[in-house]
């Protein structure tokens, strides 16, 4: 079955292929679960390309969640300005606050207590959990959401498809490197599983995928 499969075939392709992005340790090694959040909450509404310059000058200037609880407000706006949506940064800063003050510093390492923080929604819960934590949490966003409608040939448009897709993922997703699954497969869908055309000749999932045949045409949007 496709579910067992998957990981087995995109973790190796991760380990050659992954995008060497700031906020990734070093392979073998666990993140801080500081970095993994800061990247997340910023990577909500903004790209790749543009978080890299800002995570590494909020590291530069505050090294620890502490150290971001005990800034400013102000201070912390300023440094954001740019990314947008001004709501993130304020509950950034909330979120840091409470992380100092009710967890001495250390994020909570489970989904439900990380759903709790301001500013963390059920994707920024559950990446943090897999990447940082090594829980088997079920990762969804845009590009998973495309790669798993591709690889089941899910033909039911979105958003209607979503249940059915989670399932999925939480099926695919395994008990070691769950982290390192869903990052490969936001790669995946980021280099290969592309919107449009896919790369299928690149792809290490080509051999189980039942969509390749039609997965330009995938996934459907129902009309609004
Ligand atoms: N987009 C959001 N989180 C990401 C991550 N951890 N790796 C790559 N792209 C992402």
């Amino acid at each position: 079955d496709i579910a067992d499969k998957t990981a087995s075939l995109l973790l190796p392709w991760y380990d050659r292929h992954a995008r060497r992005l700031p906020w990734r340790s070093l392979p073998g090694k666990r993140p801080d679960p500081y970095h993994v959040w800061l990247s997340e909450v910023m990577l909500q509404q903004t790209t790749v390309a543009t978080v890299g310059s800002y995570f590494a000058k909020f590291l530069a200037r505050w090294p620890t969640v502490s150290d971001l609880a005990a800034a400013e407000l102000d201070d912390v706006l300023t440094e954001w300005a740019g990314l947008g949506y001004y709501a993130r940064a304020r509950n950034l800063h909330k979120c840091a606050k409470r992380v100092a003050d009710d967890f001495g510093g250390r994020f909570p390492d489970t989904e439900d207590a990380l759903l709790d923080l301001p500013g963390i929604g059920r994707y920024t819960a559950a990446a943090i959990a897999a990447i940082a934590f090594d829980r088997p949490a079920a990762v969804m966003d845009g590009n998973i959401e495309r790669v798993t409608t591709r690889l089941y040939a899910i033909e039911t448009p979105l958003p209607d498809s979503k249940p059915a897709l989670y399932k999925r993922v939480v099926a695919m997703t395994p008990g070691k490197r769950p982290g390192d699954f869903a990052q490969a497969m936001m790669d995946l869908g980021a280099t290969i599983c592309v919107p449009g055309k896919a790369k299928c000749m690149l792809c290490p999932l080509v051999q189980i995928c039942t969509g390749k045949d039609i997965a330009e045409t995938l996934p459907r949007k129902k009309p609004k």
